[in-house]
């Protein structure tokens, strides 16, 4: 709740609680961009490319998907130091156990995805791989919004 004072200023006590989940909304726009085109290979690959709209570009998807981890790491560290903050304690709940899960996921994720960049053996085998991996850590990540939007319900 926002608490008045005298000289005028509003103080919101748990700003830092909402600049988290804010920043993790825009990383996972990214997320959801490089899944996409990620999903158009995959359809390309099987001979459906013309299900979905648009083509796969590379460029694109790795540009996407590196600045989403990027974006979601420095989240996952905003969500620390505001439980470290305003509670003098991280690692309080499983929002926290289930954020590192995802992190570990998406990261064996993007060393797969840069490895295949670089032409590995077997490259159909470990696209697929990425894809489980990825997708895996997206579906977590869905459920960590439902967890998080529960914790937030305290600052407010
Ligand atoms: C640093 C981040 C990433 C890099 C460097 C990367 C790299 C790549 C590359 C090079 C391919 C083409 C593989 C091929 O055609 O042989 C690919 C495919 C794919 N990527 Fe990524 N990627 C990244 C992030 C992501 C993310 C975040 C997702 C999902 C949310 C994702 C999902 C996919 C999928 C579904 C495919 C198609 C797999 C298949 O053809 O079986 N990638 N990625
Ligand atoms: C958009 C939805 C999200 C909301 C509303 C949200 C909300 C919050 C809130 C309110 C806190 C403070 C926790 C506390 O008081 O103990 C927090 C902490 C944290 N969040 Fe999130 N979060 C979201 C998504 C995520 C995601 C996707 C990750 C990581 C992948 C993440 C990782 C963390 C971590 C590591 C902490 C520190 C927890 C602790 O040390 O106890 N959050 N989050």
């Amino acid at each position: 709740m926002a608490v008045f004072f005298a000289n005028g200023f509003i103080r919101v006590p748990g700003i830092s609680a909402f600049i988290h989940p804010i920043w993790i909304l825009a990383a996972i726009v990214f997320g959801v961009a490089a899944g996409y085109l990620g999903l158009l290979r995959y359809l390309q690959v099987k001979g459906k490319g013309g299900l979905l709209p648009g083509r796969f570009n590379p460029k694109a998807h790795i540009a996407f998907g590196a600045l989403f981890l990027v974006l979601l790491s420095s989240g996952f560290l905003w969500g620390i130091w505001t439980a470290h903050r305003y509670h003098g304690a991280i690692a309080r709940s499983f929002h926290f156990y289930l954020g590192v899960v995802i992190l570990i996921l998406y990261a064996i994720g993007a060393v797969i995805g840069f490895l295949l960049t670089r032409g590995i053996k077997a490259r159909r085998r470990w696209a697929f791989i990425h894809m489980c991996f990825n997708y895996s850590a997206c579906t977590l990540l869905g459920l960590q919004v439902i967890l998080g939007i529960l914790l937030l319900r305290e600052y407010l």
